[in-house]
């Protein structure tokens, strides 16, 4: 049970053709204008509520594109993005907070505040989308998920680059998002640290967060074995139920 209450997790139903689809993509083209650059060609894919999905493919292949899309922080040149049931590039403003609070993320660097502890953090994210109620017992409960209930008082600083980036997946879930992007989550990690990363964003899936991690890091999708997206040069070229990286 969540000790707070942070709105709907629900976007409006009724957009897309089946409501169960966490991300659509329909025959989605990412060019960026400036630099004639075609990252994403024809996309087409669904992620259901529950999935665990990797998004692979060699660096410049269009990951982050495909991420930022989903974020809305870029928007389609052709095709639809659906995300939470929300058509990306007809969501009026007015819905955007509510859209934002559907997914949580996790960058390669961690992105924390430097001068708030651990704990702090997460009660600022909670702050940041209107969250009511106990906000440090909802932070605590999630830092004991992420492992880290005895470095509450920690600044970043404190902490080790593991650690940092299970703060940052802590920040990401507090607000009970149903559904958690991570673009190159354990790039800056030992592959020791790296496999505990993914074994906690294993975890999070277990208790029904739908989980992106988009990774060029092959050795990891080999070992972990779960549905495995392609992108090649801009077209996804692989769409594997059970996963493994070789292109
Ligand atoms: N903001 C941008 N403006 C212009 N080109 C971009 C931008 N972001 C990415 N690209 C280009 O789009 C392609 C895909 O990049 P990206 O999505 O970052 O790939 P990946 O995350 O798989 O490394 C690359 O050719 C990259 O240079
Ligand atoms: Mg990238």
């Amino acid at each position: 049970m969540s000790a707070v209450s942070v709105g709907a997790r629900r976007g409006p139903v009724g957009l897309g053709s089946d409501s169960t689809a966490v991300v659509e993509f329909r025959h989605v083209t990412k060019t960026y204008s400036r630099t004639h650059t075609h990252a994403l060609r024809n996309v087409d894919f669904r992620i259901e509520k529950g999935e665990f999905v990797y998004l692979t493919g060699h660096s410049g292949a269009g990951k982050s594109t495909l991420l930022n899309l989903m974020l809305r922080r870029i928007l389609p040149t052709e095709g639809s993005v659906v995300v939470n049931g929300f058509d990306v590039s007809r969501i009026r403003v007015g819905r955007l907070p509510q859209f934002r609070r559907g997914i949580g993320m996790v960058f390669q660097d961690h992105r924390l505040l430097d001068n708030l502890s651990a704990i702090e953090n997460l009660t600022f994210a909670l702050r940041a989308v209107g969250a009511r109620g106990n906000l440090e017992q909802r932070a605590m409960q999630v830092l004991r998920q992420v492992g880290l209930a005895h470095k509450r008082k920690a600044y970043p600083i404190e902490l080790s680059l593991g650690e940092q980036q299970r703060v940052a997946i802590g920040r990401a879930m507090v607000t009970d998002a149903p559904l958690l992007l991570t673009d190159e989550p354990t790039g800056n990690l030992d592959p020791d640290t790296a496999m505990e990363i993914l074994e906690l964003l294993n975890d999070i899936n277990l208790r029904g967060t739908t989980v992106v991690v988009a990774t060029h890091a092959r050795d990891l999708v080999d070992r972990y074995k779960r549905r495995t997206l392609v992108l090649r040069n801009g077209e996804l070229v692989r769409d594997d139920a059970h996963g493994g990286y070789s292109l």
